[in-house]
């Protein structure tokens, strides 16, 4: 069965939409695969849009066709289920998944430069699987989905638009051994890891692209390629903030327990808070990286000064708060309490990376041994010698090994 074609109008603008965002114009393999593939076959009837103020619109299709159709051809993320009032799933953005799609090499029009098979992580809509099936042929694609609702919605979209990937249920973390190796693994949600099955089912010379999240910022897409003896290494580009991966089967590390001496104790500190946490992504990324479970929120209640940053550990019982007085911009009251001093290892990250010259996101790179062990590095992998070899991804209290 051929596929429908993609409304030519719309696809028009959603075309010229995803080109001002990737400042080129689309790449001609990429162009003919978003031609084929009618976005709005893949979404339900409510979806919800950003709507530019942290929150969400309805899109109904009922009440308002035309908007629901403008939505489908726009170059935005469309929510399409929420779980406890937050985004569970969505259809991710068409210029996000171009471009994840140009770093995989899909763009090339001659086939010998595209891989050859590929793992999807994450199906949802199914959107993203029938344009990887338009670019490689169904036989190539296996796509996999945690939700199972999902999984059986994703597949009867791509069925309806004419495409037949291998769709499984099931966690992604586990990959799908069956059909590996793959030449591309190709994840549409964020990690803080590489699951071990990840590089055990990459092809030599394959790829794993992802986006990538960290408790304090989810910003960043690793492209990485595996070698023949399963040792990943890559950069992480400067794009993308996608859902993070959810984990069924992992418990959380055993929080420690709090003693007396973890009691909250308050001083000075010269770091503020919006050098850590204000918006300069390049900083927020290397934090989350450094300092491993700590996150924020911004309380301008004022309940306990105008302005306070509330810092708290995933990992534990920690706690820090920074106090901004309202009138000085270079002391803060720090209070602090549990076994981790989180506001004193956010500082040290911080000088860290202002030591080595405030790298941009595209200046890290990640190296995963076939152990697990993930290392930082800066501007190349090497390590000390030729490259900066920044210091072991702990995940948790521990050093990260999955
Ligand atoms: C941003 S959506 C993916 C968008 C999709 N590729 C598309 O084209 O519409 C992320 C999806 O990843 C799924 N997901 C999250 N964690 C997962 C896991 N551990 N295994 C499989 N799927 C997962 C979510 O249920 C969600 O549907």
């Amino acid at each position: 069965m051929s596929a429908p074609s993609a409304q030519t109008a719309p696809t028009r603008q959603l075309l010229d939409q995803v080109a001002r965002f990737l400042g080129s114009p689309v790449p001609a393999a990429l162009e003919r695969a978003l031609r084929t593939v009618p976005r709005h076959l893949f979404l339900p009837d409510r979806v919800w849009r950003g709507d530019g103020q942290g929150g969400y619109r309805l899109c109904d299709r009922a009440a308002d066709p035309q908007g629901w159709m403008d939505a489908a051809y726009s170059d935005v993320s469309l929510i399409t289920q929420f779980t406890d009032g937050l985004p569970s799933s969505s259809a991710s953005m068409p210029s996000m998944v171009l471009r994840t799609l140009q770093l995989a090499g899909l763009d090339a029009d001659a086939a010998s430069g595209r891989p050859r098979t590929v793992a999807e992580m994450g199906t949802a809509t199914g959107f993203n699987a029938a344009l990887l099936c338009a670019l490689l042929g169904d036989r190539a694609v296996t796509t996999i989905e945690l939700d199972e609702a999902l999984a059986h919605t994703g597949e009867r979209n791509l069925r309806a638009a004419g495409y037949s990937p291998t769709v499984v249920h099931g966690d992604a973390a586990a990959g799908r051994p069956e059909r590996a190796p793959y030449d591309l693994i190709l994840a549409t949600f964020s990690v803080d890891r590489i699951p071990t099955a990840w590089t055990r089912q990459t092809a030599p010379g394959g790829r794993i692209i992802t986006p990538w999240n960290s408790a304090w910022c989810c910003y960043g897409t690793l492209a990485a390629t595996t070698d023949q003896d399963g040792t990943t290494s890559g950069r992480f580009h400067s794009f993308a903030a996608f859902m993070p991966m959810q984990r069924p089967s992992t418990s959380p590390d055993a929080a420690a327990p709090t003693g007396p001496e973890h009691l909250p104790h308050t001083t000075t500190g010269t770091l503020s808070p919006w050098a850590a946490a204000g918006g300069d992504l390049d900083a927020e990324f290397h934090i989350g990286l450094a300092v491993p479970g700590a996150f924020f929120a911004w309380d301008t209640s004022g309940d306990h000064a105008p302005v306070r940053l509330e810092v708290a550990d995933t990992t534990g019982p920690s706690w820090a708060a920074v106090d901004y007085d309202g009138q000085h911009g270079d002391r803060f009251t720090v209070t602090q309490a549990g076994p981790r001093h989180l506001w004193d290892e956010i500082t040290a990250a911080y000088d860290h990376w202002t030591g080595l010259g405030r790298p941009r996101v595209d200046q890290h790179g990640l190296t995963v041994s076939p152990d697990g062990t993930h290392a930082l590095w800066l501007d190349a992998p090497n390590g000390p010698a030729n490259g900066r070899f920044l210091f072991p991804i702990r995940i948790g209290n521990r050093n990260h090994l999955v």
